[in-house]
């Protein structure tokens, strides 16, 4: 997709997951505490490229919706393997007096030597994740990102296709995830390949083991 045809998707296609995230919301109290807190929030935004998503999820996770001015502190970690996307995003969204955002280049299947990162998350949201991609990379991937939700944390995907999207589940379920939500996007922009969409499929899941 040329860049000015996503751009021009891009509005819409984030009121959509918002509204997806919070219908997800209404089936897991973890999640909605995420939201609705007013304590410190870090949220890793796992393969994100560009981080298109960034601003939408600091609105949500951040508080700024619920009219109390300011929201709360919240650190914002976006994190992707391709160095010019990372640059991008860190172009684009500035932190302020709440957010504090950093943006870093790196190979999420090796997370944990990444010690600038903090140690744990409260969320970490993965668009699309890509297990078509590489079996084996994103096996490692989910595990890594499990290891660093923190014991309330909770883990966000989304996927493009049906298929996909089961597959992840199990492969994160083998990883040591334990499966809270899954919903559909009734509103999900159709792509021109067949039977994939924008957001398709968003799931909220835990670790099966928080020690
Ligand atoms: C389908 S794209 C999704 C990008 C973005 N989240 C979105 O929804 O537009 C998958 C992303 O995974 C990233 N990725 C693949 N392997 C990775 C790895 N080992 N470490 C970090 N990022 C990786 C790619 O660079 C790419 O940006």
């Amino acid at each position: 997709m040329s860049h000015s045809i996503h751009q021009q998707y891009l509005a819409e296609d984030m009121r959509r997951l918002e509204a997806l995230i919070e219908r997800a919301a209404r089936s897991d109290e973890g999640l909605r505490r995420a939201i609705a807190g007013d304590g410190d929030l870090q949220l890793l935004d796992l393969a994100c490229g560009a981080c298109d998503e960034a601003e939408t999820l600091t609105k949500l996770f951040g508080g700024v919706q619920r009219g109390s001015g300011e929201g709360r502190a919240m650190k914002f970690v976006g994190f992707d393997l391709r160095a010019r996307e990372i640059a991008e995003a860190s172009d684009r969204f500035r932190g302020d007096s709440s957010t504090d955002f950093e943006f870093v280049s790196g190979d999420a299947t090796k997370l944990d030597m990444y010690r600038e990162l903090p140690g744990t998350f409260d969320v970490v949201f993965m668009r699309h994740q890509n297990l078509w991609n590489g079996k084996r990379a994103w096996e490692e991937i989910y595990h890594k990102a499990l290891e660093k939700l923190s014991p309330n944390g909770r883990l966000i995907i989304t996927s493009y296709f049906d298929r996909e999207h089961e597959q992840a589940l199990e492969v994160i379920k083998n990883q040591g995830g334990e499966l809270l939500v899954t919903k559909a996007n009734s509103r999900s922009r159709e792509l021109p390949t067949p039977g994939k969409s924008v957001d398709r499929h968003l799931a909220v899941l835990r670790r099966s083991d928080p020690s």
